[in-house]
């Protein structure tokens, strides 16, 4: 069996999340520079109603997470993505949420913009972006600044015109 499907989170997996996202690489991917706890976690999601907190589930583990910000004014959506659990990375199963969040975004709640940001050196992400078709909106030059070292993020975005889908 090999089955990905992407889930609402439960209060159970948020052990899990909060220990992704204390992790050294994740915090770097995203420009995460403290740490998170449970409490925090929790208030973060009751103040930000609009934010889907999902679980990619492999095989009905929990691997990762797609956090989905709608803005409904806009009809838009930013997206974030983590497989927190490393073992489970290059397996496929990143490009295999993303397309089923990328369904569920334009075809369920029928939304007209998805877009990211990653930052320049992350070319894991970069590829899975691209393979998907994100279209490269530009760079964000010197954006965020980590231990004292500025780095560029590239702004990606697709539209539902776009999204074909890799069935
Ligand atoms: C980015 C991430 C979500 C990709 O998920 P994944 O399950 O590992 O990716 P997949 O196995 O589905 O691979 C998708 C594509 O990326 C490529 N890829 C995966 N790992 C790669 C690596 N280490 N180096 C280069 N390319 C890589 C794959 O080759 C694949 O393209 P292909 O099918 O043409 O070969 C995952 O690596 C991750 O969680 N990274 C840490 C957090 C992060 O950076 N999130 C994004 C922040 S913007």
């Amino acid at each position: 069996m090999n089955e990905v499907s992407i889930r609402k989170q439960e209060p159970s997996q948020y052990k899990n999340t909060i220990n992704w996202l204390n992790n050294e690489k994740i915090q770097r991917s995203f420009g995460l520079t403290r740490e998170v706890n449970l409490v925090e976690h929790i208030n973060w999601l009751g103040k930000h109603p609009n934010i889907e907190f999902l679980s990619i589930l492999h095989n009905d583990y929990h691997v990762g997470n797609i956090v989905l910000d709608f803005n409904e004014r806009h009809d838009s959506v930013f997206l974030q993505i983590y497989i927190g659990d490393t073992s489970c990375r290059g397996k496929g199963i990143g490009a295999n949420a993303m397309n089923i969040a990328l369904d569920y975004i334009f075809v369920e709640k029928q939304k007209h913009r998805v877009h990211l940001k990653v930052f320049e050196d992350n070319f894991p992400a970069i590829k899975l972006y691209e393979k998907l078709g994100f279209i490269k909106e530009g760079i964000e030059r010197d954006s965020h600044k980590m231990d004292g070292v500025f780095r560029n993020q590239l702004l990606y975005s697709m539209l539902s015109k776009e999204w074909k889908g890799i069935h």
